[in-house]
Parts: structure tokens; sequence; C-alpha cells
């Protein structure tokens, strides 16, 4: 078990390192990537670090101007919406991501035997960030440019393709023990459309990944109906949010495939009795599953009591204890 967003605001520590420091400096200087990944293994003992970086870190490193603006989000100063915009996506090239080596190469020595999970951030939801600009409700810009733009669509989801396998190359040359490629904002497709315009560019990112043999975890919000689709992609695991109990996500993923999640982050603020149940509940149902990697159904939320994810770390190791 392991939380999604497990670094970061809930934690006080985290709070202190963070307060002169803006985020994407942060996420490049090695020593503070290291200290920010190993606060909640230390705090929480959960089983998996998740490396502190951000969706939109290989973007800024092939020169893509952009901002993380707090409480907003990823912020891009000139939208990509035409052919000349394509042209300022390269490709992530060695030596392009030091700082990322340096600190999964430190993180590997500290953790021992827990392992250290990469990610990045899936084609669509950076092409989302990159088109609207910044956060976006309906994606209508994106919508607009995939719909009527198809071949502007296909060269920009590869070269996205491409940044994003660089971003998770990088953290597993370095040593990281497995991936989770997040497609955040994915869930606001229909099934067809995620079939033509998304699953050829994910499904060959997972591809390629396949040499390294780590476990490649897929993850969405809002995904009920693409949970077969995310399957078909090619992870080892798929990330299931709260609105699909996981037996039935079962059903819906199909055999070949392990399931993660899903308790909703908001129940960590009800009573701990309503936590534990629910969570009981999650790994009743996650015995359907041919694996079950316990987790929140997204990231935690900024003003959760961080003793409740310790409390509910220990009691997830308690309740599968064999
Ligand atoms: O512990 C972890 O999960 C590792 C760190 C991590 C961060 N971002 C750190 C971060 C991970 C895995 C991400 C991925 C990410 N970033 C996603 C995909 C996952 C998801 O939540 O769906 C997305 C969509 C982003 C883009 C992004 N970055 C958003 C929407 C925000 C929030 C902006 C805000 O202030 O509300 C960020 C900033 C960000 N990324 C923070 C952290 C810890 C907060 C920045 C801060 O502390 O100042």
């Amino acid at each position: 078990m392991w939380f999604m967003r497990q670094a970061g605001r809930s934690l006080p520590e985290y709070r202190q390192v963070r307060a002169d420091v803006p985020m994407l400096e942060a996420c490049s200087r090695p020593d503070l990537i290291t200290e920010i990944t190993m606060q909640p293994v230390r705090r929480h003992g959960v089983d998996a670090a998740i490396f502190f970086s951000d969706i939109v870190v290989p973007l800024r490193a092939v020169g893509i101007d952009l901002d993380i603006k707090p409480g907003v989000g990823p912020v891009v100063a000139d939208p990509i919406r035409d052919a000349p915009g394509l042209k300022r996506l390269r490709d992530v090239e060695p030596g392009d991501l030091p700082y990322v080596t340096e600190a999964v190469g430190q993180l590997v020595g500290e953790l021992g035997d827990t392992p250290l999970i990469g990610f990045a951030g899936a084609p669509f939801t950076l092409a989302s960030y990159l088109i609207e600009g910044g956060p976006s409700k309906n994606h209508e810009h994106t919508k607009a440019l995939m719909y009527g733009e198809p071949e502007l669509w296909d060269e920009l989801m590869r070269r996205l393709a491409a940044i994003t396998l660089g971003f998770l190359r990088a953290q597993v040359e370095a040593g990281a023990s497995a991936v989770q490629l997040f497609d955040s904002w994915v869930g606001a497709l229909s099934a067809e459309d995620y079939r033509s315009c998304v699953l050829p560019y994910t499904s060959w990112i997972f591809g390629q990944l396949a040499e390294y043999e780590v476990p490649r975890i897929h993850f969405g919000v809002g995904t009920g109906e693409l949970l077969g689709l995310l399957g078909e992609a090619g992870a080892d695991v798929v990330g299931v949010d709260w609105r699909v109990p996981l037996d039935e996500a079962v059903r819906r993923v199909g055999p070949g495939r392990a399931l993660q999640g899903n308790l909703d982050p908001a129940t960590l603020f009800a009573p701990w009795e309503v936590v534990a149940g629910r969570t009981r509940d999650i790994l009743s149902r996650g015995r359907a599953a041919e694996g079950h990697v316990f987790n929140l159904g997204h990231g935690v939320l900024p003003s959760t009591d961080p003793d409740m994810l310790t409390r509910l770390t220990a009691y997830v190791h308690e309740q599968t204890a064999r």
C-alpha cells in the first residue's frame, strides 16, 4: 500500500522544507527531492515511496516555458495549438534530467528494501495542459484539436509519448522499481474517443517499457467507463478511483491485471470507524482481483490530518497480515 500524493502539503515537514522554495525549483534539487520523497515513508511506514516531482517537469526540461502556481496547478506561458507550436516539443535527451537521475540514485540507497515508484503524466493529460495553457474543466481546446485536426493530434501525441517515455526511462534506469502513468484527465473522454485518440500512444509507452520488467501501473480519474481499455493499453496494474467498487472493476478490467485503489480521499475527514469500515470493505472486494495494491482513489487532499494516514497504513497492514 501507498498513497498517491503522499508527499506534499498534508505534512508539516513538507511545508517547512518548501517554505521558501518554489515547486519547480524543489523538483530540480536532488537533496530536496530525496528528503520530500522520504518524508511520508518515515512518517507513515507505507510500503513504497513515490518519486517527488511533477508531470510537467519533463516538459520544462525540453524547454517549454511553464510554472506551477500554488492553488492553481501548471500554467503554460504560450499554449501549443498549431504546427509551429509543436516544433517546440523535442525529445528528452540523456542529460536533460540530471537531478532526476541523481535523486533516484540517492533514494534507492536510502530506501533499502522499500520500492521506489517512478511516474509520469500520460500524453492526453500533458496535451490538455499544453493546449489549454493550464488546468481545464471541459478540455474544449484539446477536444477541438483532437476532433478537428487528427494529423496534428497524432503528431502531438507521438511527441508527448516520447517525452513521457524519456522521463520514465530516466527513473527506471537510475533504479526505480515500478512506474505509474497518470492519465488524470482522461475520464473526460468517451470510450470510442479513448480507443482511437489516446490508447495507441499509451500502449506504445507500456510496450517500450516491457524490456525493463518493472510493474507498470496506469491510473486515471473518472475512468469507470474506460477501465477495460486502460487494461488493454498494457499496464500490469489498473488504478481505480472511488466511483467503481473493486469487485466490479475486476469484471470491467478482465483477467491478467492487478488493481490499485480505491478509498475516496475525502473519507479521511470522517470519523475513524467510517474509515476503518470502508477500508475493510475495499480489502474484501479487492480479494476478487489477481492482485491488489491498496491506495486512495485519487491523491491525498492537502488538508488531510497526517495522523489519519499513519493510522490507516497500520490498519491495512494489520488487516492483511498473514
Ligand atoms: O507524492 C506524490 O504523489 C509525488 C508527487 C507528485 C506531485 N505531482 C507533486 C506535487 C505527483 C505524482 C504529481 C503528479 C501530478 N501533477 C498530476 C497527476 C496526478 C493527479 O493528481 O492526478 C497532475 C495532474 C499534476 C499537476 C499539478 N501539479 C497540479 C494539479 C498541482 C496542484 C496545484 C495546487 O497548488 O493545488 C500540482 C502541484 C503539485 N505537484 C504539488 C505537489 C506536492 C503542490 C505544490 C506545492 O506544494 O506548492
